[in-house]
């Protein structure tokens, strides 16, 4: 079992002896260790059981920090930064050698983000170096948003879990990275695209569906429960799935089903984000056979959530 709590030198000291030390950010919580030092990140790739081809990305306390580990800050990514870090955005930048290959899987850019949570950035601001963290969870499986969330599943790995409550955005970072000088969404997440519009106009969204290294390791399954999760309209659902067999996740509707959860009772896709991983992780453990799913209205954090579920059900 890892220990959970507070103690910002702990953390500090592991990472600093290249181990591992779960973090709390505002999106998910990550798996950090030192982004400069192959051997942690290394273990990093190991206890996730990630494949190799999948970057990691790096956090940093701030975008003069981010500055160290890439070789060219375009105008529009320090605009970016300055509006939206610290914050749930990653932003694709051409690295600096610095950055150990292993990170980037051998890409020439390297995903930076600054995080938005007190203890991680202090802790940033604590060390000469940054720190590589996917989420904390096994290659594939729902990422976490609870410390309880990480020692359920890699307690036994890892030594201690930064303990910063339960995460206040609920889903990963938007990744945006540029072809040419074009911005292009990589990943739907914690930032929405009409936020991100409102910036940039008219943005490019190219989501992918395979394992493809060049762009973000958004395998078209992932963040995927270990039950089949079924979706489309609940009604419908219901005529094919009996109730007794399955259980039911909604954004707002409540079927008085014992094995159902509800996203958000007040309708609010921010508050439907901030449950979303939780949800399918109780979802995972009802005694049904199958989880039977709708869609949220494709607005704010309801196009991210809905291309999660997607994933998950693409299995
Ligand atoms: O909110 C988040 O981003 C969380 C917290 C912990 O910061 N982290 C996270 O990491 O979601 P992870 O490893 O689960 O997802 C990172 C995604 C992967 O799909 C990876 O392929 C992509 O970012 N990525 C990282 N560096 C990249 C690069 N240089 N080019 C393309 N995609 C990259
Ligand atoms: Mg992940």
């Amino acid at each position: 079992m890892a220990e959970i709590g507070k103690d910002i030198n702990k953390a500090r000291q592991l990472v600093q002896a290249e181990e591992l030390v779960a973090i709390p950010t505002e999106t998910v919580y990550g798996l950090a260790g030192n982004a400069l030092n192959s051997r942690a990140v290394l273990k990093i790739f190991k206890v996730k059981e990630r494949p190799e081809f999948d970057p990691l990305i790096v956090h940093v306390p701030s975008l003069f920090a981010a500055e160290r580990y890439v070789d060219h800050l375009p105008d529009v990514a320090v605009m970016l930064a300055q509006k939206f870090w610290p914050g749930p955005l990653t932003i694709l930048l051409k690295k600096k050698h610095i950055i150990p290959d292993l990170v980037t899987s051998g890409l020439d850019t390297v995903g930076l983000r600054c995080p938005d949570h007190p203890l991680t950035r202090e802790l940033l601001e604590a060390l000469d170096f940054p720190l590589a963290a996917p989420s904390a969870n096994p290659f594939g499986y729902v990422s976490p948003t609870t410390p309880q969330h990480v020692q359920d599943q890699l307690g036994e790995k890892i030594e201690y879990i930064l303990d910063g409550g339960p995460a206040r955005v609920g889903i990963e970072s938007t990744i945006i990275g540029f072809e040419g000088k074009e911005p292009v969404v990589y990943r739907m997440g914690g930032l929405s695209i009409e936020t991100l519009e409102a910036q940039l106009g008219k943005i490019k969204v190219q989501l992918h569906s395979s394992s493809n290294p060049k762009a973000p390791g958004q395998l078209k399954s992932h963040y995927a429960p270990r039950k089949k999760i079924i979706l489309g309209k609940i009604e419908d659902l219901l005529q094919k799935y009996p109730a007794h067999c399955s259980s039911i996740l909604t954004f707002q509707k409540d079927y008085h089903s014992p094995n159902q959860v509800i996203l958000s009772r007040s309708g609010s896709v921010d508050e439907a984000a901030q449950n979303l991983f939780a949800s399918l992780r109780s979802l995972d453990k009802m005694d049904a056979d199958v989880i039977l799913a709708e869609l949220l209205p494709e607005e704010g954090l309801g196009r991210a959530i809905n291309d999660r579920l997607r994933r998950a059900a693409a299995k």
